[in-house]
């Protein structure tokens, strides 16, 4: 095991963190909470790898479907009426394609961060998947409020803002996919490393 504060995440500022100017913000939020950015660079990314960025498999595929289907059903929603299905799966295809438009509308910006449990403190900071659901306090809590009740019957993705790493393996996966073989920088922050 790596020292615990070597633990590394990835997040991206997605397009709509970019275009509102929150990347300063953004990056505030995790610097003052005592974590390293280690790599960062805006990149404006194709569909090609958007498609490689999420998983692919079943299960993560119908989860993202069950995330429209909890709030349908909350609000009293016809799945069927908005998106012609009821299937977790079937709704999760079609959420995974409108992220290739959401995610290459401009450019965004990559980031390794470095720092104690990196990968769970930061989702923290970030907040939920659904911007209405997300508490004060948190990155999508104060800057959005978006719910597939809205983005669904408007054709697209949740807007977010961001995008953070869900588990360590996730975490590797995306870091060697976005920064491939560049090493990470390292440096001693005042406050942190010593
Ligand atoms: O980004 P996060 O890890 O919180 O959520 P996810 O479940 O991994 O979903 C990836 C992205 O797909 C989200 O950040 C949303 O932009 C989008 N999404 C959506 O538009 N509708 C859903 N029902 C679920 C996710
Ligand atoms: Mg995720």
């Amino acid at each position: 095991m790596n020292h615990p504060r070597e633990e590394k995440t990835f997040l991206m500022i997605k397009p709509d963190g970019v275009r509102k100017g929150l990347i300063g913000e953004i990056i505030k939020r995790f610097e003052q909470r005592g974590l390293k950015i280690v790599a960062l660079e805006m990149f404006h990314p194709d569909k090609k790898q958007i498609d490689e960025h999420y998983p692919k498999d079943k299960k993560w595929i119908s989860r993202i479907g069950d995330k429209t289907l909890a709030t349908y059903q909350k609000y009293n929603i016809d799945p069927k009426k908005v998106l012609g299905t009821n299937n977790n799966h079937e709704i999760g295809k079609i959420v995974r394609k409108w992220l290739f438009e959401y995610l290459t509308s401009a450019p965004s910006v990559k980031i390794i961060v470095q720092g104690i449990h990196a990968v769970d403190v930061v989702r923290k900071i970030t907040g939920p998947t659904m911007p209405y659901l997300a508490d004060m306090g948190t990155i999508r809590g104060d800057f959005s409020i978006d719910s597939p009740a809205l983005a669904n019957s408007e054709k697209r993705a949740i807007m977010n803002l961001v995008h953070a790493s869900e588990t360590q393996e996730e975490a590797l996966h995306e870091i060697k996919f976005w920064f491939d073989d560049r090493s990470p920088f390292g440096y001693k922050r005042f406050g942190v490393d010593e």
